[in-house]
């Protein structure tokens, strides 16, 4: 009954909204919609008989999102986040670290990235601003796959994850905000939109092969990649500091994500970021280095509390 009630009412809004659309461009099955669904307007509640006597349901459009307030008073306006998700990055963290590769898949991993950067570099050149928020779109992806496979994995076998889940869906979060930053200050053309479905499209599939087949393998081309990453937005400050690119103001939602001043400048958004590439880096290192010795990521606690 309950499972019903719920696909009525999705029914009824998609119906509602349909045939709020000009008569002349709705569908010839929207008025169809309209006759058989019924939904209580926002915020009342319906009446269903259920074994004969009647029971009041809510509406899930009375659910009104919750209202969010900065510590000064201030209404929170992004919807993509909230302020807990906020916070300042680790700019002490070392960039220079590098995973000396010594096993054949360490040795693969490397060799795999420094080929793809190669036409990377070619199509890019010294277009930084787009090259970044390009490469965030691929940087968003391994996360969000290895997160989803230990979450099968965890209903699968009844497992725990030792809290990797959480770790890598955090990765995958704070890449795409990377995204949301960077859109604010670079236009993507049209090909380079095309550019991204391709890459998305062989990259996820690609990316979800290697994890199902070698976890080991998939953390470690990631910890290189977040390598590579740190030297692209070294180059992107060596432009910037240049004069070459030029040092606009810090989109708003920079200044809220990473807790900046009011007064902060692109030069400060690519520091922040470049740090949060440095911790993938060592979260991605650290979790092949785990399935080298033979173990679960499971049975070692994650690092989380940093995006
Ligand atoms: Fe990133
Ligand atoms: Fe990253």
């Amino acid at each position: 009954m309950g499972s019903r009630l719920v696909a009525g009412a999705l029914v009824g809004q998609l119906g509602r909204r349909l045939v709020s659309q000009p008569s002349s461009r709705m569908p010839l099955w929207c008025s169809a919609l309209r006759t058989v669904t019924t939904v209580p307007p926002p915020g009342k509640a319906a009446s269903v008989a259920e074994g004969g006597k009647e029971q009041a349901v809510a509406s899930y459009w009375g659910i009104s999102p919750s209202k969010v307030t900065k510590e000064d008073g201030a209404e929170w306006k992004w919807t993509s986040f909230r302020p807990g998700d906020s916070y300042s990055a680790d700019l002490s963290v070392d960039l220079k670290k590098h995973h000396v590769p010594i096993t054949a898949i360490d040795k693969i991993a490397l060799r795999t990235i420094k080929i793809l950067r190669v036409p990377t570099d070619i199509f890019f050149q010294k277009r930084y601003g787009c090259r970044a928020m390009m490469l965030e779109t691929v940087a968003a992806v391994p996360g969000m796959v290895a997160g989803l496979l230990l979450h099968l994995r965890s209903l699968r076998r009844f497992e725990h994850s030792g809290g990797w889940i959480r770790a890598l869906l955090e990765e995958a979060e704070n890449e795409r905000m990377h995204l949301m930053t960077f859109m604010e200050v670079s236009e993507p053309r049209w090909y380079e939109r095309a550019l991204v479905i391709t890459v998305q499209g062989v990259f996820f599939n690609a990316y979800l092969l290697a994890y199902i087949l070698s976890p080991r393998l998939a953390h470690r081309l990631v910890g290189y990649l977040e390598e590579e990453a740190i030297h692209s937005y070294t180059e992107f400050l060596k432009e910037l500091d240049a004069g070459r690119i030029e040092n606009v103001p810090a989109p708003a939602i920079a200044v809220d994500y990473w807790r900046l001043p009011s007064d902060a400048t692109l030069r400060d958004v690519v520091l922040s970021v470049r740090a949060d590439e440095a911790h993938h880096r060592d979260v991605n290192h650290f979790a092949s280095d785990i399935h080298t010795h033979g173990r679960q990521l499971r049975d070692i606690p994650a690092p989380l509390g940093y995006h």
